[in-house]
């Protein structure tokens, strides 16, 4: 059923995207956000989450621009099963399961299936997912020059997949002290504004991203989430470098909510170090090896289901299914705004309107919603007499 919804969710976006108004989608779907001290692992985390190679990452202030990262799921026309799945809109970089061609050995060139799009260069399809990489690295030093400094103004990037969820991601910079290089006198004030921006956003989910081998009463990010988010309905704790703690240490306290509770609770993962980074390790390997340590582990081998990347992806998909049921009745009423608005402007246009180009789309949009309102309605009444 979930799966159903989710396609619906896809489908609907697609066919109400013209209507939206450039990039802007008329279904609200949360955007998901990061928030964490420098280098503590956001970008690494996201890439996971994603299930690609292509943000840069490394010790330092590495990004330095907010990057809103689209995700549109788009029908392959070969693959069977093409639509987003609860389990592969979140990708874990597994992909590669059901596509053995791709990826593994860098993003082969064959796959047309997934290619990324940035707002500042259109009509340049980027298949080789390290160009993306590099086009962040280049378009970063363009506005802020390559001396550490810092820009508000965001990378637009968009990737079209058949495995992922129509959905927004943003990278953003991380909390800092003191200005190194060309930043201003004032960088935490900025910085701090800058995450403020999105994360106060409604529909925002903020990834808090703590480093485990940091005392987490220090962290600036959970403070700031904290503050947009105090009930913490929308806020995932991450803790990251879990292999990096001192041997005899462990957040099992944190876990069991004995250091600062969080309604949603904490998520310990491991992402690739910095050796890895340079010896190319695939997110594949990293997430074997990250299994590996928390099924192993004294203090959480008999937790370890709910440990590490594939349990974090499962909690933002129940997060994001949660606020796709709650907005479900707002969806329906856009939709019949839309259309209304669609008719006045025929009607307005007489006679010769019934041949413009909104004539057909109205048409089109009509024959859609005659179909998919009936299964928003059947899914709300079904999950609304649900416990969630
Ligand atoms: P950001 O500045 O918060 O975006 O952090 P990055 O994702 O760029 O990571 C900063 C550095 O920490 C990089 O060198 C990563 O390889 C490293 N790193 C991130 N997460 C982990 C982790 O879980 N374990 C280890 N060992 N290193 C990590
Ligand atoms: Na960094
Ligand atoms: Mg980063």
């Amino acid at each position: 059923m979930d799966e159903t919804l989710i396609a619906t969710i896809n489908k609907l976006q697609d066919a109400l995207a013209p209507l939206g108004g450039g990039s802007q989608s008329p279904i609200d779907l949360p955007q998901i956000t990061v928030v964490g001290s420098q280098s503590s692992g956001k970008s690494s985390v996201l890439e996971n989450i994603v299930g690609r190679d292509f943000l840069p990452r490394g010790t330092g202030i590495v990004t330095r621009r907010p990057l809103v990262l689209q995700l549109i799921n788009r029908r392959s026309s070969t693959a069977v099963a093409a639509s987003a799945s609860p389990n592969d809109l979140i990708n874990l970089g597994d992909s590669t399961a059901s596509k053995p061609q791709t990826e593994v050995k860098g993003q082969s060139e064959d796959n047309k299936d997934e290619w990324g799009e940035f707002l500042h260069l259109p009509n340049k399809k980027f298949y080789n997912f390290n160009e993306i990489r590099q086009e962040i690295v280049e378009e970063t030093n363009r506005t802020t020059g390559k001396n550490a400094g810092i820009s508000p103004i965001p990378i637009n990037l968009r990737i079209y997949s058949p495995h992922v969820l129509t959905l927004t991601l943003v990278d953003l910079p991380g909390l800092t002290k003191v200005p190194v290089g060309d930043q201003p006198p004032d960088i935490e004030r900025q910085i701090k504004d800058m995450l403020f921006t999105y994360i106060s956003k409604p529909n925002a989910i903020i990834l808090s991203v703590n480093p485990a081998n940091a005392d987490l009463a220090n962290s600036d990010g959970l403070k700031l989430a904290k503050e947009v988010d105090p009930e913490g309905t929308r806020t995932i704790g991450v803790l990251t470098k879990v292999d990096l703690m001192d041997a005899g240490t462990d957040v099992i306290d944190i876990l069991a909510g004995r250091v600062i509770p969080l309604r949603y609770g904490y998520i310990p993962v491991i992402n690739r170090g910095q050796k890895d980074i340079e010896s190319h390790k695939t997110i594949r390997e990293a997430l074997k090896d990250e299994k590996t340590f928390f099924e192993s582990h004294a203090s959480y081998g008999s937790k370890s289901m709910y440990c590490g990347t594939p349990y974090l992806a499962k909690k933002l998909n129940s997060i994001l299914l949660h606020h796709i049921r709650q907005t479900l009745p707002e969806i329906k009423s856009k939709i019949e705004t839309t259309l209304k608005k669609f008719r006045d402007e025929l009607i307005a246009l007489g006679p010769e309107g019934m041949d413009s180009p909104n004539s057909i789309i109205l048409n089109m949009i009509t024959d859609f919603t005659k179909e998919y309102t009936g299964i928003l309605d059947g899914e709300y009444k079904e999950l609304s007499s649900q416990e969630l």
